[in-house]
């Protein structure tokens, strides 16, 4: 059986059905989506660029997104992704932006974060807000070799060992340390505390180096003070025989001549 195709004249006709049922297709996306036909280009929607201040500016508040979206210009300084949906961000989500300076992933429910998600923004990110999200803990490597300034205000912490080394690693945007407070799944003496004081007065790496060398110092102490117990005791000791032994002569001298003397002496004494 011959295709409808296979012979030479008929061959465009084809083509030409196609490409109309292509154009129908795409003409019912644009009545789908509202008009705004989506492209490789166009940013996802929900989504605008906008300079602000002089600055490239890609924002998508609150546009129901639950992964970090594709297509961001890779000019853009500043990225609002706050108030949607994201769960996690993976690792190298901002790589390809190499000019990025502020990071808004606030009001999200993220509950992880890869130890390489911000992998790329060394040079540049300044501003990072994860506050009003699930996190309870950071990968200790999250923030490594960044230089910024980080809202984590509004989390559910865990308040361990982890969270206080990664806090050794960056700085807190002014006013934001008194929002890390400890959630539900943190020690229960510490649930609804603040985080800083905490971590001030406590060292929360307890099974790790810090808590053995804690131990050593106790121990050390301890030992210290026994043998400097010993030495107030043999102190004391010594110098208590040493009263003895003085007194005793004391004692004596009167003693032996009263024994010597004869008892009309002691009758005078008397
Ligand atoms: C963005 O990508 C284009 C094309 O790949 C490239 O020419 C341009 O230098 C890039 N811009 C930045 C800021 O990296
Ligand atoms: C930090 O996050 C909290 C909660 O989202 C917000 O109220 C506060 O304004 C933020 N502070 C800064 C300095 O970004």
């Amino acid at each position: 059986m011959a295709l409808p195709w296979s012979s030479t004249p008929e061959q465009c006709q084809p083509v030409a059905m196609l490409q109309s049922a292509d154009h129908l297709l795409s003409l019912l996306l644009v009545i789908g989506t509202g008009g705004s036909m989506p492209s490789p280009q166009a940013p996802p929607q929900g989504c605008y660029v906008a300079e602000e201040a002089g600055e490239r500016t890609f924002r998508c508040s609150q546009a129901g997104l639950s992964s970090v979206p594709t297509g961001i210009p890779n000019d853009t300084r500043k990225l609002y992704l706050d108030a949607n949906q994201l769960a996690s961000v993976p690792a190298g989500a901002f790589q390809h932006l190499p000019v990025l300076e502020e990071l808004d992933l606030s009001h999200n429910i993220l509950a992880h974060l890869s130890g390489a998600a911000f992998q790329g923004l060394e040079g540049t990110l300044r501003h990072l807000d994860l506050s009003a999200n699930q996190l309870a803990s950071v990968p200790v490597g999250a923030f490594v070799g960044l230089q910024i300034q980080v809202n984590l205000s509004s989390n559910p912490w865990h308040c361990d060992c982890a969270l206080q080394e990664v806090l050794r690693q960056v700085r807190l945007a002014p006013g934001t340390g008194t929002g890390i407070v400890c959630g539900p799944g943190a020690r229960p003496d510490l649930v609804g505390q603040e985080f800083l004081p905490l971590a001030g007065e406590e060292e929360l790496c307890g099974a790790g180096r810090g808590g053995a060398r804690r131990s050593t110092d106790v121990a050390l102490l301890v030992t210290m003070g026994g043998w400097l117990a010993l030495v107030v005791a043999y102190l004391v000791h010594y110098m208590w025989q040493n009263r003895e032994e003085t007194r005793r002569p004391l004692k004596q001298v009167p003693v032996l001549p009263m024994c010597s003397k004869d008892p009309s002496t002691l009758s005078t004494a008397v």
